[in-house]
């Protein structure tokens, strides 16, 4: 082609580009001004328009903001009716603060501002909630929660771990271990194990046990064995699910890890030399190796191995 028509071409195109660009926007406008006109909004937005520092009626282009939907708040159904903010009494030198302000406060007060959240959420996803440590511990919605905007952090991948970890400095650190789950790089993401808003499991676990969670993504660890390597039922006895300074996550590295249970000098078969300083083979690869015990006991989850029973049963291959 020659490079006149194909520069014309991309002239047309970006043209059209631009007008379907600023169409796109009055038509984003429109709809954030009827979605965010509610009956009886029109008392807040008279002053809280579109020149706001911070743009509240940005909630237009949220779920909350769907006008066609029947069962959603105006700014008074989250806020209240804020009569003496709406119509500052006369003599008194600053606004009184609306019914329910949100905001910063909320974190440390919460002082029936999750009931109003409450009153609409509750049931269905929300059935473990007033049971859940956060709720416990008064952990505000909107300490997880931004409402004013599009883009809610704590729902988006790439943003939640940084959400959780303004109270969760332990896991912050942990994260950024040499050996842990792909958090920071967005692949995996807290709420793949935890139910913020509470589960029947232990620590707010999103299945009834820690294993089983951990099964949604781990399926060959589950089995079925023949030969399975107990205790199973709580993988973070040797795990660090958030991070480790050893491989695999590991909380102890090998032996130390499983000497904790098994005796060094019960190691039968002639492997006496699992103490240091011995010169078997056994007691050179189980001390002085970075395998240690691994180096035989391969398959540490569990065995399936018919053909040589006594392997089997001690987990090797
Ligand atoms: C007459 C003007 C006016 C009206 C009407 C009004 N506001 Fe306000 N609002 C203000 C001003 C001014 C501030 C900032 C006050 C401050 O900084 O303390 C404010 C602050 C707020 C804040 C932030 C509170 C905080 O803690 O900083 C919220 C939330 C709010 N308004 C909601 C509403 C809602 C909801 C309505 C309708 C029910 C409403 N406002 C009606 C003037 C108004
Ligand atoms: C679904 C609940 C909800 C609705 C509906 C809602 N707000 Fe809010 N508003 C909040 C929360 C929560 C905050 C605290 C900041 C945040 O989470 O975005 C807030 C913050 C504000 C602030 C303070 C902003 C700041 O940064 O200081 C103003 C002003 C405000 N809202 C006004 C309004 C107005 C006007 C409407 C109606 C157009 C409205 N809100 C509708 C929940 C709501
Ligand atoms: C008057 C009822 C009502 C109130 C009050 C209310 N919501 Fe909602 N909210 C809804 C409805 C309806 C939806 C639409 C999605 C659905 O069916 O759950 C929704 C959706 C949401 C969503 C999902 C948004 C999305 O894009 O999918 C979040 C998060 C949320 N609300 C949080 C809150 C929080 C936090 C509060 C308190 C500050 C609150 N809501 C107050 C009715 C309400
Ligand atoms: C500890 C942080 C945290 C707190 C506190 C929290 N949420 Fe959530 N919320 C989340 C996360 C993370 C998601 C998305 C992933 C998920 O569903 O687990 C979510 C999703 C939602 C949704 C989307 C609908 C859905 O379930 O798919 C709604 C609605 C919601 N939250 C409402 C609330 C309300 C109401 C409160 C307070 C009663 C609240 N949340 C408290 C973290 C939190
Ligand atoms: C791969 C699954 C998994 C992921 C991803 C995960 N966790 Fe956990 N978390 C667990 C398990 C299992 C426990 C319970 C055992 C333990 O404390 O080691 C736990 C425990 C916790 C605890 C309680 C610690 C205690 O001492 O009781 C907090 C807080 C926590 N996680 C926060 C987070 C945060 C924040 C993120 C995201 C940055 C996250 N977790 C990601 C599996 C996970
Ligand atoms: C505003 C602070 C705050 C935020 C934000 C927050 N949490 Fe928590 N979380 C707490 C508090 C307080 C506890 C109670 C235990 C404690 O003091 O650590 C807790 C406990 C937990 C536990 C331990 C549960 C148990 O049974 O021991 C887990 C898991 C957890 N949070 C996960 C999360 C995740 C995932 C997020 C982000 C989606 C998050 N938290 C965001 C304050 C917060
Ligand atoms: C949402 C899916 C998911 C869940 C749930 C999950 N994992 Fe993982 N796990 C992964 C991914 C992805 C990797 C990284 C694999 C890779 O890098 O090839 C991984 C890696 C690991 C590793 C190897 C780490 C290393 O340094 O190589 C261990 C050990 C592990 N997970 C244990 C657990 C345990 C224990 C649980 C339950 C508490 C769990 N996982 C839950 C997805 C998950
Ligand atoms: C008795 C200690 C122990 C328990 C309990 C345990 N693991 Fe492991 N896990 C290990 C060791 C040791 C390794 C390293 C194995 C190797 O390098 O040969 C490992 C490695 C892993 C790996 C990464 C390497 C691989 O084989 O894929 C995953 C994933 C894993 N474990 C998941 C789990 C899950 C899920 C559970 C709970 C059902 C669990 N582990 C329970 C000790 C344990
Ligand atoms: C939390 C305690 C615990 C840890 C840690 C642990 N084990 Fe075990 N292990 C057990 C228990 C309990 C059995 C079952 C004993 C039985 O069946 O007689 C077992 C069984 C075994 C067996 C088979 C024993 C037999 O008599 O048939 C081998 C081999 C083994 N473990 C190796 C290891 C290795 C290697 C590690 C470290 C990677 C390890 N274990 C870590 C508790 C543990
Ligand atoms: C050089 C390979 C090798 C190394 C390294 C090794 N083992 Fe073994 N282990 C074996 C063999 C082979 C058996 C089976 C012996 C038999 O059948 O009589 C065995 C058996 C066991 C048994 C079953 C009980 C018993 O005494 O027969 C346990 C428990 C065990 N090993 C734990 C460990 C631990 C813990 C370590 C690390 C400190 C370790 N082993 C290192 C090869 C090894």
């Amino acid at each position: 082609m020659p490079k006149v028509i194909i520069l014309s071409i991309y002239i047309t195109c970006m043209a059209l580009a631009g007008l379907s660009g600023s169409a796109q926007a009055n038509e984003n406008k429109a709809q954030v001004n009827k979605g965010l006109i509610f009956d009886g909004d029109a008392k807040c937005t008279k002053c809280h328009d579109e020149n706001e520092s911070n743009p509240v009626l940005s909630i237009g282009k949220t779920r909350h903001g769907t006008s066609a939907d029947g069962r959603l708040p105006s700014c008074a159904g989250c806020h209240g009716e804020s009569e003496t903010h709406v119509n500052k009494p006369e003599g008194r030198k600053d606004r009184p603060k609306p019914t329910f302000p949100f905001g910063k406060q909320t974190q440390n007060d919460i002082n029936g501002h999750n009931e109003v959240c409450e009153s609409c959420h509750k049931g269905g996803k929300m059935i473990h909630w007033t049971s859940s440590i956060h709720a416990a511990r008064d952990v505000a919605c909107t300490s997880c929660h931004q409402l004013h905007t599009a883009h809610d952090k704590v729902r988006d991948k790439r943003t939640q771990p940084a959400v959780c970890f303004t109270c969760h400095k332990e896991q912050r650190v942990q994260a950024n271990k040499p050996s842990h789950h792909p958090i920071l790089e967005g692949k995996v993401v807290c709420s793949d194990c935890h139910a913020s808003h509470g589960s029947a499991g232990p620590k707010l676990m999103q299945r009834d046990s820690i294993a089983d969670t951990c099964f949604t993504c781990h399926m060959e660890k589950r089995g079925p064995f023949v030969r399975k390597h107990e205790p199973a039922e709580d993988c973070t006895i040797c795990h660090n699910p958030h991070g480790s300074a050893i491989d695999n996550l590991l909380k102890t590295r090998p032996p130390f890890l499983c000497q904790q249970c098994h005796e060094p000098a019960s190691h039968q078969g002639g492997f006496p030399g699992m103490a240091a300083g011995k010169s078997t083979t056994a007691g050179q690869q189980g001390i002085t190796n970075a395998r240690a015990c691994l180096n035989c006991h391969t398959n540490i989850h569990g065995t399936n191995n018919p053909a040589n029973q006594g392997n089997e049963r001690t987990f090797r291959r």
